[in-house]
């Protein structure tokens, strides 16, 4: 069996969702307090065992390239004030074997894997989503490459999600567990409204696939929103060799929305030396006045 060393992060989407921010500005460069999503990803990736990450990136994607490439004027800068550990952090990104590619237009998740075909080659394979930044002991890229090490199977990450939010993912029809957490599937169904979702397991943001992922999304017309969707391909592969889910019970932020972004920040925020002790004051703070705020109307009454 073939050693999992590749990774794949698509950096290539609009991020619509975040206008105007990400009009000149990748979408999985925006920070989490100090640090781009994207660095945490590289990070996962790196601590999972990888060795070679390709980014896929589009239009307005020059600051992650920059992000990862060295700075030797702020580096002098930074040297030359004694900023010692500033200077740290701003060399931590630079050397880490990646590589990037184009996706000439946003034609969908799966047409941007696909672009990732002839550096891959003939071996397998993960892809890590900037949208969904994860945190558990062991990380959940390295948990799907154990899983394949089991198996020789493509795996996909999948959580449980509140039912009433399967609209928003992709959601996997399970046949069987056939071991604690890991699930044969009989099919993928993308965004499903609760009424049709086949269960409450959403496919996140963690997929490790086998090199014929990329016949697959070779032989995928284009679905909804008239995109190439992956969700799709890995349905097509699913007829021609096993795809698992493996259930993910780590934790897990969405930053793909505002709503995350700002809950993933506060999160992290939490836990940032520079920060927590500020933010736990203001956030108590902040509680109290709104709670005061909530009394009025009915005090008014
Ligand atoms: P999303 O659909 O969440 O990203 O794709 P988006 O399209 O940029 O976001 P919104 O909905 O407009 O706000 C999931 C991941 O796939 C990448 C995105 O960059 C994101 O990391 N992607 C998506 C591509 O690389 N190319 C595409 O054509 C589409």
């Amino acid at each position: 069996m073939r050693k999992v060393r590749k990774a794949v992060i698509p950096a290539a989407g609009l991020g619509t969702r975040f206008l105007p921010a990400t009009k000149a500005l990748a979408k999985e460069m925006l920070p989490i307090v100090d640090k781009p999503t994207i660095q945490f990803i590289v990070e996962e990736a790196r601590k999972s065992g990888i060795e070679d990450i390709v980014i896929v990136d589009g239009k307005s994607k020059r600051s992650i390239e920059d992000h990862f490439d060295s700075n030797p004027e702020l580096e002098a800068n930074l040297a030359a004030k004694h900023k010692d550990e500033m200077l740290r952090q701003v060399q931590e990104t630079t050397g880490m074997n990646l590589y990037f590619i184009r996706q000439p237009y946003p034609r969908g998740l799966g047409d941007a894997v696909l672009t990732a075909k002839a550096f891959i080659g003939d071996e397998p394979f993960v892809v890590m989503l900037g949208d969904d930044m994860t945190s558990s002991e062991v990380p959940l890229t390295k948990q799907l490459i154990d899983r394949y090490e089991e198996t020789g199977a493509s795996t996909l990450a999948v959580m449980r999600v509140p039912h009433e939010e399967t609209a928003k993912y992709g959601v996997i029809n399970p046949s069987e567990e056939t071991e604690p957490g890991l699930y044969n599937v009989t099919n993928f169904v993308e965004k499903p409204e609760p009424a049709d979702a086949p269960s409450d397991l959403a496919i996140i943001g963690r997929y490790l696939f086998t090199p014929e992922i990329f016949e697959a999304l070779e032989n995928t017309p284009v679905g909804l929103g008239n995109e190439l969707q992956l969700t799709d391909a890995i349905d097509n592969l699913n007829k021609n060799q096993r795809v698992f889910a493996h259930e993910y019970k780590g934790k897990r932020y969405d930053v793909g929305n505002k709503f995350g972004w700002i809950q993933t920040n506060i999160e992290y925020g939490l836990k940032h030396p520079e920060t927590k002790d500020p933010l736990r004051q203001y956030i108590k703070d902040l509680g109290q006045k709104l709670a005061k705020e909530d009394e009025k109307p009915s005090k008014s009454k």
